[in-house]
């Protein structure tokens, strides 16, 4: 199926026409933010998480972002148009548009399910660790121009660590900051099993906040949960360790650099919350908080 486009003052218009200007700062500088939920049978899983994760984007850009008003009726404009094929993803994109004192670019784009995050939630990845760079501490309200916990169109850092994965053979990647702390993926939040915690690094290192993980957490039980600094050791020495994320939900590591994690299949943790969030995503199982 084609994707579907709405696009901000302009409503539902074909994918193939002309939707950004070259002179988008969006387009130039990678100078905007954006948020992809998942979508099930026309329903959007979490809508309001997103839209508030993306205020906060857009604050910490200062950028003229649309209303939650705005944007629910451009992704259910975008969602009624098609493009998902029953199980997909809607992308919500706002750029600073063509000049920086507005008006933004803002629009919607439903997409069918990626085949790659289907295998990732049903056979589970090979992760190698990559550093950033940077310290755990340095993206802090101290420094708000380093955009910590913003998730902005400037992902090309994220994608090529993504192809330096794949260089090593692997099809996912965590990074660590420069002390070796652990931090997120390039495209989604790290939690790992150990003594009947699960446990996830704190926000406080610059990481996104993971609408998929406040889900998984309200999903946790029997296991604990906590809000963990984690190191390297953490991770290799893990039962269990995932990836999570809106589209491909939860995804089970079976290798971290070239080591099994436990016994290098998916674990019973692993498994269950996936499928869980699954029935989530399907309206079978209710998550209490914000819709
Ligand atoms: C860098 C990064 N961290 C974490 C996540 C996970 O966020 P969410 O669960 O809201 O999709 C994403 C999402 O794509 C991401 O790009």
């Amino acid at each position: 199926v084609e994707p579907a486009l709405a696009i901000l003052g302009r409503g539902v218009v074909d994918v193939t026409a002309p939707a950004i200007r070259a002179d988008d700062l969006g387009v130039q500088r990678g100078d905007g933010v954006f948020e992809t939920a998942r979508v099930h049978d026309g329903h959007v899983f979490k809508l309001g998480l997103h839209l508030r994760r993306l205020c906060r984007s857009a604050t910490a850009l200062a950028l003229d972002a649309p209303t939650d008003d705005a944007w629910r009726a451009l992704v259910a404009q975008a969602v009624a148009a098609g493009g998902t094929n029953g199980d997909g993803l809607v992308k919500l994109v706002c750029t600073r548009g063509p000049s920086t004192a507005g008006p933004v670019t803002a629009f919607a784009l439903a997409m069918p399910m990626p085949p790659e995050a289907v295998r990732a939630r049903e056979h589970g990845v090979d992760v190698v660790t990559l550093t950033l760079g940077v310290t755990a501490t340095a993206r802090t309200a101290a420094a708000p121009w380093l955009l910590g916990g913003a998730k902005t169109l400037s992902y090309a850092v994220n994608m090529a660590s993504l192809r330096a994965a794949e260089a090593q053979g692997a099809q996912d990647a965590i990074w660590l900051a420069a002390g070796g702390e652990v931090l997120e993926g390039p495209t989604a939040t790290v939690c790992w099993v150990s003594d009947g915690t699960l446990h996830t690094p704190p926000t406080a290192s610059g990481i996104l906040e993971g609408t998929t993980l406040a889900v998984v957490e309200h999903l946790a039980a029997p296991l604990t949960f906590s809000v963990t600094a984690g190191t390297y050791d953490d991770l290799v020495n893990a039962a269990e360790l995932m990836l999570v994320s809106s589209v491909r939900g939860v995804a089970g590591v079976r290798h971290i650099d070239g080591k099994p994690v436990g016994d290098g299949r998916l674990g019973e943790h692993t498994t269950r919350l996936r499928d869980a969030f699954e029935d989530a995503v399907a309206g079978r199982r209710a998550v209490p908080g914000v819709e």
